[in-house]
Order: C-alpha cells, then sequence, then structure tokens
C-alpha cells in the first residue's frame, strides 16, 4: 500500500496516517465518512453556483478546497510546504508549486478554462481535460483530498459544458490503490507526464448529461 512520505509535515495524528482535524474525529471510518458527505455537498453547491461567467481559475481551484474543507481542516485551500512523494512517485517540489501552478493555469487561460467544449467532438474535450488534469495530479498541491478535489474540478468543467460528471467508476475503487487503473494512470502522469491512460479513462466515462 502506497503511504505518503514527507521530509517534514505535522498535519497527521502522530504515528497514524489521520489528519488532524477540527471535530477531532481519531477513527480513520468516521472520517472518511465525514469526508464523504462534505464532498457530496460541495457537488451540490458547486453545480448550482456555475454560471456563464464562471471561470476555472485557480482561485476556483483552490477555492474548491478551501469551502469543501474548511470545517475540517485548517490547510484547507492551501498548497503545501512540504515535499511529497506516493507510491514511489515524487510530486512536484513544494518550492515551485506556486510557479507551476500559474503556469498551469496560464495556459487554461488561454484555452478559455476549456468553456468552449461543448461544440468540440468529445475525444478533443478528452484529450484537453487529460492534459490539464495530468498536470494537476504531478502537481499534487494540497497536502491531502486531491484527487478528489481535481477530480470535482473537472467534473464541474465537464458540466458546464453539457456533459454529466466523469464517470470513474470502472477505474477507481473503493480502494485507490494501484490495482486500480487510475492510479495506474497517475503513475504515469506523475513519472513520464504521459496522459494517454488518462485520456482513455476520461472519454469512457464522459457522456452527454441526461436531459430531465
Ligand atoms: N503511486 C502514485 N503515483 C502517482 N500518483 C498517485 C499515486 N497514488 C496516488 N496518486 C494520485 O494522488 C491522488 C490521491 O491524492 P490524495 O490522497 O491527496 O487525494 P484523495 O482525494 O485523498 O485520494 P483519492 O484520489 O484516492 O480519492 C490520486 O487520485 C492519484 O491521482
Ligand atoms: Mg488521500
Amino acid at each position: 500500500m502506497s503511504r505518503y512520505q514527507f521530509l517534514e509535515s505535522d498535519i497527521y495524528i502522530p504515528g497514524t496516517d489521520i489528519p488532524k482535524n477540527r471535530l477531532g474525529v481519531t477513527e480513520a471510518d468516521l472520517l472518511h465518512e465525514i469526508e464523504a458527505s462534505l464532498l457530496q455537498q460541495a457537488y451540490q453547491i458547486f453545480i448550482a453556483e456555475l454560471q456563464p461567467a464562471t471561470r476555472f481559475d485557480e482561485a476556483y481551484f483552490k477555492s474548491l478546497h478551501q469551502r469543501t474543507w474548511a470545517s475540517l481542516y485548517d490547510w484547507a485551500g492551501e498548497y503545501r510546504s512540504v515535499d511529497m512523494s506516493k507510491g514511489g512517485s515524487l510530486f512536484c517540489r513544494a518550492e515551485f508549486l506556486e510557479k507551476e501552478s500559474q503556469r498551469l493555469f496560464r495556459q487554461m487561460e488561454q484555452e478559455d478554462y476549456l468553456k468552449q467544449a461543448a461544440d468540440w467532438p468529445k475525444e478533443k474535450f478528452a484529450e484537453r481535460m487529460a492534459h490539464y488534469q495530468c498536470e494537476l495530479i504531478a502537481l499534487h498541491p494540497f497536502y491531502e483530498l486531491n484527487g478528489r478535489i481535481t477530480r470535482l474540478f473537472f467534473d464541474l468543467i465537464a458540466m458546464y459544458n453539457g456533459y454529466g460528471p466523469v464517470d470513474y467508476s470502472q477505474t477507481l475503487g473503493e480502494a485507490a490503490d494501484e490495482t486500480n487503473a487510475y492510479i495506474q494512470a497517475s503513475i504515469v502522469c506523475v513519472r513520464a507526464a504521459d496522459n494517454s491512460m488518462l485520456r482513455q479513462i476520461i472519454l469512457d466515462g464522459l457522456n452527454k448529461a441526461e436531459t430531465p
């Protein structure tokens, strides 16, 4: 199983991989339940807030993390200040995080944050989403909860363009370990900057929203 390796970090309850939290929860299962419920609420809130003028910029991305997890974690919405790796994959060095993130979102701005994708072929949309998602996976900017917020971010972009949220159910199981296709895709993103596996996962999971 992959556990994070930190140079230094005190976000965890000593001797555990349970993050210190505002509710004082020390039991992993309960914390996961609370996180799942907060994420579910976040989906409802952010979907309801989508507007034509919504900009999927860095401030928006950070605000998703901040607003989803602020009731639980002090570091919600804040980029990490320590280097992190997972399962042997080293994510972006903390000292380059701000600069790399800004570079990535500037590039996204040049593509109007993928806001024009409703008219694109699905393959092109999946390719551009995979490109940016792969970069955010390699960035891994927050201490924790990167995967869920990154997928939320791209689900909102998909919904903005008339699609439903991306269906990852075939590729990301409960365990979220190296046996999952999504984690395999993440590994090649981080280690080889290769987004081809992720592109296929997104293409397979992307469906036009059902009309009521
Ligand atoms: N061995 C690995 N190599 C590269 N990237 C990985 C590896 N394991 C996980 N990842 C990436 O890190 C993400 C998990 O990061 P984090 O634990 O901060 O987020 P999470 O929301 O708690 O997790 P999850 O995505 O499993 O729900 C995964 O979604 C995946 O993209
Ligand atoms: Mg995690």
